[in-house]
């Protein structure tokens, strides 16, 4: 690493440790009554779960699946960091999901699904009814799409009981999916088609967002396009309808290539198909998440492992029972809701809870009338979700009559007066709260507090989880003691059940984004010497809590989901007039952060305002409306270092009204008082009437 990357380094830390901001915090005990009804009571877990112990440990939640074939060793580490879970094992995640229900949980709901509009009723969906449509869906991704074991398929489904389905039916065959938010712009999930080769996408016709029913089907066209652009042909096209027997989109259907799914599964009505009993290091699926560099990689997860991992961290952090009704409020095009909508409440026998729409739809009430409703008694969502639903009916919550046993925080940090909102009037000071550190990469959560067991502590995600030994590493490589009030890189020093097996088709990258840093000995084959690099700064408290910071690279968490700005930046450079791109995160105080754009322009841009709209719509259409630019700001130049490149550090420090911090190694600090005012004087233009 060169001297310069080093340093800049060094400065973002620094700037890690200037957010260390908040005081220490009383702490909150759980309440007798959940203690007594919680799935984990036993103080000796962490001891059981201890270094002593592992890998061994995590035979226990192992033995939470239903196994084919029993596997031989819990751990091979032959061939790191490319660590292998219970191998010789063999299992299928659709029949741990549903089949193996049937006998006890029939008739019991497994998924609800709300509608986003109020008028249409919940649609419970028993485990009998998802087992008979997930093997008619499977039949048909057998038998008419020609799919088998290891291929891949991207999905781009919105929240619809659809998704869960489609996801099922090709867990039961050993096909891969690759679910593509949403929200994506059609581009977004055509680069991923190319990356992950699917020759098969699925996706719908229309769904409902903010009172709106939205064409989807025109993201298909856009997908397929931009994936032959990218040299990987889509050869089918599987239209789910909104409202079967209805094709609610604009957008034609193309002749030969776009088949209705509700049309098509007419032909396999009543059919079975066999689970494919899989190796546990099989993929299972691909999650795409941003990195620093432009392209997302495409974290695949295994079989095993991960639904060990999700099935053990549900049970005991989650603290799902198969009685209880659960409603994670993500969207299942994030990992959050793989692992916590889908996989683990399923692999328990929980009631999931699916809602199509947006939270504050019609109203800031509608997600305490769900709860309502519903009966749901464990709620979890993102520390935005909170902000937002305070910020616009603080009251709310204590006047309806959901009362919740449990409540989840994930994907951001939370401040402890939004924590204390939540336990007080979304929890009624009965609920216990975990504050859930993990990323796409984990499979499922890494730091919490045990519900039943440990304090909670507002703004602290709380310690490792049973089975996780993480370090904080200084900038040089030296551990960081617990207590010492300093920032630093938050790593884990051991593999588990549910870290990612690569980046797909790139084994390279998996090495150099998360080990190639601290390891210890490159040619050891000792897991101790290769610890893996979250790219997260944390600190922990002498209580042994971590404290997390956020993203030390390039990545921008925008409501908790992940942006990379240098993909943010290759959209804007699509725009001609776009000379230079910097993109820099802004805190924002309901989404946590927010991209903020400088450009400068070619000599021959006529008219920057022009320019500024153009990049917007690039933004959008390139990668989505998540990544839609708080500001755009024209400059004339863009702060550089001598050798030329962007100090981005510096624009950071403008758009967050910090100090600019040291620029007399600039070739051109002069620019920054002028970008300084140019971007106060837009601010201030903005706040007038
Ligand atoms: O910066 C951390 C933040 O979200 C990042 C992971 O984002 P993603 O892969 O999209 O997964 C989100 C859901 C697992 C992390 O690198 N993050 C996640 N959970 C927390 C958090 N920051 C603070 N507190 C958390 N509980």
């Amino acid at each position: 690493m060169s001297n310069t990357s080093r340093n800049e380094e060094r400065t973002e830390a620094n700037e890690a440790q200037i957010a260390v901001h908040w005081k220490e915090e009383q702490y909150f005990q759980p309440s007798q009554s959940f203690i007594d009804q919680a799935n984990l009571r036993d103080p000796d877990v962490r001891t059981r779960f201890g270094e002593d112990n592992f890998p061994d440990c995590f035979r226990e939640y192992a033995d939470l699946l239903t196994w084919s074939k029993p596997y031989h060793t819990v751990l091979d580490t032959s061939h790191p960091p490319f660590w292998k879970w219970f191998t010789g094992g063999e299992l299928n995640a659709c029949y741990n999901c549903v089949d193996r229900h049937l006998e006890h949980y029939r008739n019991k709901a497994a998924f609800i699904f709300v509608a986003e509009p109020e008028s249409d009723a919940p649609v419970a969906m028993t485990y009998q009814e998802l087992y008979v449509r997930v093997n008619e869906m499977a039949a048909l991704l057998r038998d008419f799409c020609g799919l088998k074991k290891g291929d891949r398929v991207t999905l781009h489904l919105p929240m619809t009981l659809d998704l869960p389905i489609t996801m099922l039916a090709c867990a039961r065959l050993g096909v891969i999916h690759s679910q593509v938010f949403g929200g994506f712009s059609g581009q977004s999930c055509g680069s991923r088609i190319q990356d992950s080769g699917s020759r098969v996408l699925i996706s719908t016709d229309a769904y409902w967002r903010s009172g709106k029913l939205i064409d989807h089907k025109v993201n298909a066209d856009i997908a397929v396009q931009a994936a032959e652009a990218l040299g990987q042909h889509v050869d089918q096209v599987l239209i789910w309808q909104r409202y079967p027997g209805k094709y609610s989109s604009p957008t034609p259907m193309v002749e030969g290539r776009d088949h209705f799914v509700n049309e098509l599964l007419k032909q396999y009505a009543g059919r079975r198909v066999e689970p494919e009993a899989m190796d546990a290091e099989a993929p299972l699926f691909l999650m795409y998440s941003s990195g620093t560099t432009g392209k997302p990689k495409g974290c695949q997860h295994r079989t095993g492992g991960y639904l060990a991992y999700v099935a053990g961290t549900s049970k005991y952090i989650e603290d799902i029972h198969p009685t209880d009704t659960y409603w994670c409020m993500a969207d299942i095009g994030w990992i959050t809701g793989h692992s916590y909508i889908v996989y683990g409440p399923l692999l328990l026998a929980a009631t999931s809870v699916i809602y199509e729409g947006t939270p504050t739809f019609p109203d800031v009430r509608r997600p305490w009338r769900i709860a309502e409703r519903l009966g749901v008694n464990i709620f979890h969502t993102s520390p935005t979700a909170v902000r937002a639903l305070r910020r616009a009916g603080p009251d709310e919550p204590s006047q309806c009559q959901q009362r919740f046993k449990h409540m989840t925080t994930v994907g951001e940090p939370i401040e402890p007066s939004a924590w204390r909102w939540y336990y007080e009037e979304v929890g009624k000071s009965q609920a216990v709260i975990v504050d859930t550190w993990w990323q796409t990469e984990n499979g499922g959560f890494l730091c919490s507090t045990i519900p039943a067991l440990d304090a909670m502590k507002p703004g602290s995600a709380g310690p490792a989880l049973p089975g996780i030994y993480p370090v904080i590493y200084d900038d040089d490589g030296n551990e960081v003691a617990k207590g010492a009030g300093q920032a630093g890189n938050l790593c884990i020093r051991n593999p588990w059940p549910g870290i990612m097996q690569t980046v797909w088709g790139n084994d390279q990258r998996f090495i150099d984004t998360y080990y190639k840093r601290y390891c210890k000995n490159p040619d050891s084959t000792d897991w101790r010497d290769w610890p893996y690099m979250s790219g997260d700064g944390a600190m922990q408290a002498a209580d042994g809590y971590f404290r997390i910071l956020g993203r030390l690279d390039d990545v921008i968490n925008v409501s908790g989901h992940r942006l990379g700005t240098k993909e943010i930046e290759s959209a804007c450079m699509t725009v001609p007039e776009v000379a230079e791109a910097a993109v820099v995160p802004v805190s924002d105080e309901v989404k946590g952060k927010v991209p903020e754009v400088y450009v400068s322009l070619t000599p021959d841009a006529r008219d920057p305002a022009a320019a500024a709209r153009k990049v917007v719509q690039a933004c959008e259409s390139i990668i989505g409306k998540i990544a839609r630019p708080e500001h755009v700001y024209v400059v004339q130049d863009m702060p550089k270092t001598r050798s030329g490149k962007i100090m981005r550090r510096v624009l950071s420090a403008i758009s967050n009204g910090r100090d600019v911090g040291d620029i007399t190694t600039l070739a051109n600090g002069s620019v920054v008082e002028d970008i300084r005012t140019q971007v106060d004087s837009a601010r201030a233009a903005a706040r007038k009437p």
